[in-house]
């Protein structure tokens, strides 16, 4: 590497940095107006939110699981339920069907794309018949869409419904149309990371269904439809108004940013052709925005140890798959057909460094280091 420091897989504190001014003063508007919860701030964000996603409503939430937990609380899944995912997630995405009371029927993805393989729906429905499954959760992995189309028209024909799980899918669109406009519901994750990130916890729920989002409206704040009267059962999940001033300023740069990160894959792209590395392909009509850009390899584990060596750090997402989790082993339905491509991937996923203020040359570098770790293994 011709850098002398460690490049880290992802940099949140450089994305502020890149914003820092226009940031600093939305966190001093805040701070100085003396209304730090559920003010104008949120208000207004969840607006902005809902206009760049084409919907109508966005709902502020505390995390990314929260939004999960009551978007399926708002179509009211609950105990005796069952709830069809991937195991190959974030834990958050089973954890919320779980804290619902709700059973989790996880089924294999697509290798090629890493998310919910569409094909593997229509029997595990048929298998679980009358065991209430209510909805299901495609998860947008890395920032690459789930197949929605087909997802949605099983999905209607079993009267089901679809909530997306869009944590890491910020701007993402299959033929032109954003993920989170897709499902009846959908779910993001504004952790630091993230393609649209806050500088703490934070997460929001977005539909084009007027009753849901009042419903999560309720869900979110103790079920007040006015203060101190609860009309329904709820929780405390809220955006704070520092987080949605910080998101409001980072939506503008959202667009910008996410092909930044494209422009770095087509550099690994290209760099990268001529290894035996398998590399991320998108799908058609499909604008991915690689919250993570995966190569899968044989030798995964010795390029990742060559590469820290090198200074160049890597990361595996996610090296457990959630039915394999101490905590969730016996507690998960499995799907049809079984997760034998979850099983395989797990063991040759590498996240390679990624983010928009990533430089070409850093990516380059870091594709010229594998190239050379390929010849050096053939000489
Ligand atoms: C796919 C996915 N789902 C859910 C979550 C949970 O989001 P949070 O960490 O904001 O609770 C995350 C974040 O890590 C995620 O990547």
């Amino acid at each position: 590497m011709p850098t002398s420091s460690f490049l880290l897989p992802a940099d949140p504190k450089a994305n502020y940095l890149a914003h820092k001014e226009e940031i600093d003063q939305a966190i001093r508007r805040v701070l100085d107006s003396g209304w730090y919860i559920l003010g104008q701030e949120v208000a207004v964000f969840e607006q902005e939110f809902a206009q760049y996603l084409g919907v109508s409503q966005a709902v502020g939430v505390g995390s990314g699981t929260d939004a999960l937990e009551i978007a399926l609380r708002a179509c009211g899944v609950g105990v005796g339920d069952a709830v069809i995912t991937v195991s190959h997630t974030v834990v958050a995405t089973v954890a919320a069907i779980e804290l619902v009371g709700a059973m989790p029927v996880l089924v294999d993805i697509d290798p090629t794309t890493f998310t919910l393989d569409p094909d593997r729906l229509e029997d595990t429905i048929a298998q679980h018949q009358g065991s209430r499954i209510k909805a299901i959760i495609p998860v947008h992995l890395y920032g690459h869409p789930a197949a929605m189309p087909t997802i949605m028209e099983i999905a209607r024909r079993h009267d089901l419904y679809v909530i997306e799980d869009c944590a890491q899918s910020h701007g993402a669109a299959i033929k032109g149309r954003k993920t989170g406009a897709w499902g009846d519901l959908a779910a993001f994750s504004f952790y630091p990371t993230k393609n649209l990130g806050a500088l703490g916890d934070g997460g929001a729920v977005v539909t084009d269904n007027a009753e849901l989002a009042q419903k999560l409206r309720l869900l979110r704040e103790y079920g007040w439809q006015r203060r101190y009267i609860s009309e329904m059962p709820g929780m405390n999940t809220r955006l704070d108004e520092i987080q949605a001033a910080v998101l409001r300023v980072k939506l503008q740069y959202l667009d910008k940013e996410n092909a930044q990160r494209r422009e770095l894959a087509k550099v690994y792209n290209s760099r990268l052709s001529a290894t035996p590395l398998v590399l991320p392909e998108v799908g058609q009509d499909v604008e991915s925005v690689y919250h993570q850009y995966v190569v899968k390899s044989a030798e995964r584990d010795a390029l990742k140890d060559f590469l820290k060596d090198n200074s160049v750090g890597t990361l595996i997402h996610y090296p457990v798959p959630v039915h394999r989790q101490p905590a969730y082993q016996n507690r998960v339905a499995i799907g049809r057909g079984g997760l034998q491509e979850t099983e395989n991937v797990v063991k040759e996923i590498l996240s390679l460094p990624m983010y928009p203020q990533m430089r070409s040359d850093q990516a380059q570098a870091v594709a010229d280091l594998i190239t050379s770790w390929y010849k050096q293994k053939c000489d």
